[in-house]
């Protein structure tokens, strides 16, 4: 029988009842592209439509081609790829630094790579998607803390013992929520009780420490953490991600991340892309005090207008809103008034805990957050 004649009857009953409880409980999600001032996406640093990053971007895909046509095992290596990996790890003050297709997949390569099943791995009770799903991925037996509670990690890596070897995974900066690890005291306990510190730097990379490479380097304990994992569609601009370390742990995921091995390479012009906004991270150190600058205007505005916020200073702000129809609501209200601020639902954060997330971005002025945190003040009532 030819699939358009088949009904799938029960398999499109099933859909249709996940999809129809989806939209009774708020939960279901629409594609909706941009519209209005941007406030939510992670361009946080204006570069994604750099003219230099486009015009560097563009001469690369005129010089080579749109496709890789191969995995990077096979016929999709460049040597574009091999140099900009290059620059990423003196960058990041590593040995090495292996570029994967995006984010997600460089944290379940890595994770799938490493953790085995006699290890223990704790992981933040709020860590991301991807990293959850490497963590499914591995064998490892995992224990969640809570989030970023040093005393409740600590007890437990005291406690909890393994025939192979423990890892701590762990985002320096949290997507949803804006905070930061105690990556100080993190680095301390590891290296007390021999785990393998794994960050992922997604929101921290190009914005924080003094040459914007990140958490890390702020915190200043790169020669305690064993893998960074820095994705590159965020403050960089451009797509993918670096994955940074030593070089015999580079050389593995080579051998042993399926995500990287089974996988066409990216475009190369990427590389070109990524080489300019990497070079303008490092000239022009001004960028990341704007946008840490406008944070923290934003930050005092919420609170002098009673609008409820976390504390903290990063440029992620959440404005916890409790049920999703509340928060998809005001959301709604806001981009109708021109801004495009998106709410943020279960599964992406725990349930009874909707919010806006606010994110900055360069662009933005004083002008347009005044003319923001009155609006939002109107819209919540
Ligand atoms: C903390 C964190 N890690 C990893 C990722 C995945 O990165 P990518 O979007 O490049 O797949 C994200 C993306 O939102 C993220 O927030």
């Amino acid at each position: 029988m030819g699939i358009e004649l088949m009904e799938f009857s029960t398999l499109k009953q099933r859909v249709y009842q996940e999809l129809s409880e989806l939209e009774k409980s708020g939960l279901r999600r629409r594609l909706n592209p941009p519209l209005g001032i941007d406030l939510s996406s992670n361009d946080y640093l204006a570069l994604s439509s750099h003219p230099f990053i486009k015009e560097n971007m563009a001469q690369a895909v005129l010089k080579s081609g749109c496709g890789s046509t191969a995995s990077r095992l096979l016929r999709g290596e460049r040597r574009e790829f091999a140099e900009v990996e290059k620059l990423f790890a003196s960058f990041k003050g590593t040995k090495s630094a292996l570029y994967f297709n995006s984010g997600y997949m460089a944290n379940i390569g890595v994770i799938t790579s490493f953790l085995n099943a006699d290890d223990l791995v704790f992981s933040d009770q709020f860590n991301h998607a991807s990293l959850i799903d490497g963590l499914r991925l591995s064998r490892a037996k995992k224990i969640i803390f809570p989030h970023c509670n040093l005393k409740a990690l600590k007890e437990l890596l005291e406690k909890e013992t393994c025939l192979g070897q423990k890892f701590l995974v762990t985002e320096s900066l949290f997507s949803m929520d804006g905070d930061q690890a105690p990556l100080k005291e993190y680095a301390e306990l590891c290296e007390k009780t021999n785990t393998a510190l794994i960050v992922d730097e997604a929101h921290a990379i190009g914005i924080y420490g003094p040459y914007g490479t990140g958490l890390i380097e702020e915190t200043a304990i790169g020669d305690s953490v064993f893998l960074s994992i820095n994705p590159a569609g965020k403050a960089l601009g451009v797509s993918g991600a670096f994955v940074a370390g030593p070089d015999w742990a580079i050389d593995y995921l080579i051998q042993s991340a399926r995500s990287f091995i089974f996988s066409t390479a990216p475009p190369p012009a990427i590389a070109a892309a990524l080489e300019t906004s990497l070079t303008i991270i490092n000239k022009e150190p001004e960028r990341r005090k704007q946008l840490l600058d406008i944070a923290i205007y934003l930050r005092e505005l919420l609170i002098l207008n009673e609008i409820s916020i976390p504390a903290g200073n990063s440029q992620i702000i959440p404005v916890v809103l409790g049920s999703n129809e509340r928060a998809s609501n005001i959301a709604l209200k806001l981009q109708q008034a021109g801004f495009d601020v998106r709410a943020i639902r279960p599964p992406t954060v725990p349930v009874g805990t909707s919010r806006l997330r606010i994110s900055l971005n360069i662009n933005l002025d004083q002008n347009i957050l005044r003319e923001f945190t009155n609006t939002l003040k109107k819209v919540m009532g």
